[in-house]
């Protein structure tokens, strides 16, 4: 039995939820995290991002005294299994960074014992969990190092722990039979891999729903340009007919799609022409849509209300979100452009929507929150995802 784990970036995205996880099954966390205000805000009770039914379990596990904290390398508090979910960003060349992980392991390989666990969360580049493993135990020491890469849907990892089997890549057995004792405590069905499958395996998962998006993007762009109507094609495709379930074309963006497309892109050593053709597509979804509303409008003289802000519906995640570009590109041709979100907290310029819809000539659907499907506009609005 493991009675208490570390997770290191567990005021994350993913540490956090898991956190929350391990915790509701009686496990105890210390969570260590450079972000002091994230910390902050967990030891309030109070989430620092959005997680579905994360608040309640949250607060009772402060109550139970579940969580303890540290924000520095020199505080933390090493546990047998030690979880790492650091972001794994690309580079300018489109190639992993993998400076921040090697900061933190060589940090780490100072103060872990004999038989201690790294597993690692973050998404990595395949060969990466054996170049740890290495790196660590270069000085004969004895550190497990298993990867074990996170498939939730953001905010609701909670609740889909139970939906899917848990992935694992361990370095060498003693690693994989540790991983498995851990996640039997959390009652999942596991697949084992080596590292290298599992580093893959989630690679190919991100960017097969990347590819599928750029699909419907392009295919909404080519109907446009037909002047017929996509949404109306999309119900004859889809409707009654399970063949025809293409994805809604919109804004595919985020922290994971397309960064981890880039990544598999690299390790092909630039060989996967279709990741780069769905970066196209996809990126080029906001420079479409405003071209295609200068067609019918003088541009220039119109206020331009952008809708949703978060990269996706119901979050308040505005990393890489695309909504971004869009009023980028809208500033340097609109007379004017005003931005709304029920859910973003860390933007400024962000209006009410009752504010923007009255002071707007043109609306867009940039994200689409549910609420957005509530509100009746008189005036020229811009959708282009299904069912809106
Ligand atoms: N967000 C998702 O839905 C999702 C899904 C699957 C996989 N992933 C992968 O999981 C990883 C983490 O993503 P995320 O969205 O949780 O990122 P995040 O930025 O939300 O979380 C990373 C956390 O690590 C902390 N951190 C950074 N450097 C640190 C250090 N040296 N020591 C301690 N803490 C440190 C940050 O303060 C932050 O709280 C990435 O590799 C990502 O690709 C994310």
């Amino acid at each position: 039995m493991f009675k208490e784990i570390t997770i290191i970036g567990g005021a994350g995205h993913v540490g956090l939820a898991y956190t929350l996880i391990c915790a509701s099954k009686n496990i105890k966390v210390h969570i260590n995290d450079t972000n002091i205000k994230s910390i902050n805000l967990i030891k309030k009770g109070i989430l620092p991002h959005k997680e579905k039914n994360g608040s309640k379990i949250l607060k009772k596990a402060l109550k139970n005294r579940l969580i303890s904290f540290s924000h520095s390398i020199e505080e933390i508090k090493l546990n047998k299994i030690n979880i790492v979910c650091l972001g794994t960003p690309i580079d300018e060349f489109l190639n992993p960074q993998h400076k921040k992980l090697i900061e933190l392991f060589n940090k780490l390989k100072k103060i872990l014992k004999n038989n201690q666990h790294i597993i690692l969360r973050s998404t990595v580049s395949p060969g990466t969990t054996r170049f740890l493993h290495t790196m660590l135990n270069n000085d004969k020491k004895n550190i497990k190092v298993t990867f074990y890469p996170e498939r939730f849907i953001q905010g609701y990892a909670i609740e889909e722990f139970n939906d899917f089997p848990q992935i694992i890549g361990a370095v060498d057995k003693k690693a994989e039979i540790e991983t498995k004792k851990f996640l039997k405590q959390l009652k999942s069905e596991i697949i084992c891999l080596n590292p290298e499958e599992a580093e893959l395996t989630k690679l190919f998962l991100n960017s097969y729903r990347y590819v599928q998006f750029s699909i419907a993007n392009q295919f909404f762009k080519i109907a446009k340009n037909a002047k017929l109507d996509y949404q109306k094609i999309n119900y004859a495709m889809s409707h009654n007919y399970k063949r025809g379930n293409i994805p809604s074309p919109g804004f595919t963006a985020g922290p994971c799609l397309f960064k981890d497309t880039m990544q598999l892109y690299s390790f092909s050593k630039n060989d996967f022409s279709l990741g780069i053709e769905a970066m196209t597509t996809n990126e080029g979804i906001a420079d479409f849509i405003v071209d295609k509303i200068k067609e019918e409008n003088k541009l220039s003289k119109k206020v331009v209300g952008i809708l949703g802000m978060a990269f996706k519906p119901e979050s308040d995640d505005t990393r890489n979100s695309l909504s971004y570009k869009l009023k980028k590109i809208l500033q340097l041709n609109a007379r004017k452009v005003l931005t709304t979100d029920p859910y973003v907290k860390n933007d400024e310029d962000i209006k009410s929507l009752e504010y923007v819809q009255k002071n707007s000539d043109i609306l867009i659907i940039a994200t689409p929150h549910k609420i957005y499907k509530k509100i009746k506009i008189k005036k020229l609005i811009y959708n282009i995802w299904n069912d809106f």
